[in-house]
């Protein structure tokens, strides 16, 4: 850490800007002061500031409005924020807008130490620029596409990925969050120590404390043999505690302990054990509104937040179907040995129409199960359809009033049946209830003939 580093404090709390202060002249920084924003952003402009302390509340302009004014000024500054606990919302946005970390008011001078050093480890690492897509992802296993969304959190993954900080991952099921957390584990200094998924709503209570923390031989009926739990099993890796929600409030007490004392105790026994793990958890459920009903600590929370990452559904981000559909594609034609050269326009368009409720595990199912079912090089309507789609993208699905030519609804119509028969023509006038010839004369009219020919 660079002895002549410049820190500015924006608080308008003496007391706060005081205590801060101390503890960072000590440290051996060049401390500015602020009371208000507007103050603090022209301080930034007449010295060489490499981080800012800046606290929300405050008059005249308040922190949560100045911190992309800061960012736009000098982009590579580290800005930290500071915020009540009543706020804590408001430090999830600010780390969105940009913020490096921020700091829950009261803070010991540890951990205000803890924070400035972890930033000014990472000032040393590369800027994520936002215009060197997608190069710059290309060593990340997940599929990025071109979200602002995405990016976003794969440029807070890189942030945070070679530091220790605990992380709570949150998102719809099926939208990543455990291969972001096998991610974050890749690319930290964990890497080459274990993974460790624990589901948390898998067991019933008593087996899962023995699960995380282990047990000695005799400590109750059936424990024959003394148990390693998950957290030693993940010494020096990660430990990815999924559906964290679920966990009682017994085991939550537990696990605080673990967290801030970086030690446990296994089931039977008073000896407490040293552990190194890094802690990822993560949950489909609002935490916020567990704590508000009280089946959720607060504090554990807060312990578990200090980096929260929000994984959007798909269908906020539709600009990534493509490049997922792409992956995917490719993965499930290998799998199968299968080549589909292309994927029909209307195949495409209900592909990205569609609301996606089990994000990217249900794209990812309905591609592998299309492909396994396809019959020539083109991904099939009817499979997909078939396969539940439909139930949301049918042909007489239209958009915001706009209403389709009935010939239309009849073509598609046509061609929907036409594919799941297989092409049998007799089976589908029949299924329509018209003749055969009829049905020759709108598969002619329409162009729907199949190139290999029907039955
Ligand atoms: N960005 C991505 N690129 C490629 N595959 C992805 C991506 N995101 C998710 N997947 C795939 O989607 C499936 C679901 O992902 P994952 O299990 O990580 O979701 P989850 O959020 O943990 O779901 P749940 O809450 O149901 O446990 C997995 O097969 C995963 O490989
Ligand atoms: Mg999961």
């Amino acid at each position: 850490m660079s002895k002549k580093s410049h820190i500015l404090i924006v608080d308008d709390e003496e007391s706060i800007r005081d205590s801060c202060r101390q503890v960072l002249t000590r440290a051996g920084f060049r401390v500015w002061e602020a009371n208000d924003a507007v103050q603090g952003l022209q301080l930034i402009e007449e010295h060489p500031i490499d981080l800012v302390l800046l606290d929300l509340k405050l008059p005249r302009l308040n922190g949560m409005d100045a911190l992309p004014r800061f960012k736009e000024k000098k982009p590579d500054i580290f800005v930290i924020v500071i915020t009540g606990y009543a706020t804590i919302e408001s430090a999830v946005e600010a780390m969105k807008k940009g913020a490096f970390d921020y700091l829950a008011k009261p803070f010991t001078p540890q951990e205000l130490m803890v924070m400035v050093e972890k930033a000014f480890q990472n000032k040393n690492k590369p800027e994520i620029k936002e215009d060197n897509f997608p190069e710059d992802f290309s060593d990340f296993d997940m599929v990025v596409g071109p979200s602002p969304a995405m990016k976003r959190v794969l440029e807070i993954v890189r942030r945070v990925s070679p530091t220790d900080s605990t992380i709570l991952i949150t998102g719809e099921s099926g939208t990543g969050k455990e291969l972001l957390a096998r991610e974050i584990h890749k690319h930290s200094p964990r890497h080459h120590a274990p993974f460790v998924v624990v589901d948390c709503g898998a067991l019933v209570e008593t087996l899962f404390e023995s699960e995380l923390f282990g047990h000695v031989k005799g400590s109750f009926t059936g424990a024959y043999a003394t148990k390693h739990g998950r957290f030693e099993v993940a010494n020096g890796g990660t430990i990815f505690l999924d559906e964290i929600s679920n966990i009682s409030l017994n085991i939550q007490a537990k696990l605080l302990r673990v967290i801030q004392e970086r030690e446990i105790t296994r089931v039977g026994s008073s000896q407490p054990i040293k552990v190194d793990v890094r802690i990822i958890a993560a949950t489909n459920q609002d935490l916020a509104s567990c704590v508000r009903q009280g089946t959720f600590r607060e504090d554990l929370f807060y312990r578990l937040s200090v980096v929260p990452i929000h994984l959007p559904p798909l269908r906020h981000r539709q600009e990534d179907i493509p490049f997922l559909l792409e992956h995917f594609l490719q993965k499930y034609c290998q799998k199968a040995k299968k080549k589909i050269k292309s994927i029909p326009p209307q195949v495409r368009t209900a592909l990205l129409k569609y609301e996606w409720p089990g994000n990217i595990r249900e794209l990812e199912n309905t591609i592998e199960r299309a492909v396994v079912l396809a019959r020539g090089e083109e991904l099939n309507m009817a499979d997909l359809i078939y396969h539940g789609l439909g139930s949301k993208y049918s042909p007489f699905s239209c958009q915001e009033g706009i209403f389709k030519p009935l010939e239309e609804i009849e073509k598609e119509y046509i061609k929907v049946v036409l594919e799941a028969q297989e092409g049998n023509k007799t089976r589908t006038a029949k299924i329509l209830g018209i003749d055969r010839k009829t049905l020759l004369a709108k598969i002619k009219k329409f162009d729907l003939e199949e190139k290999e020919g029907g039955k």
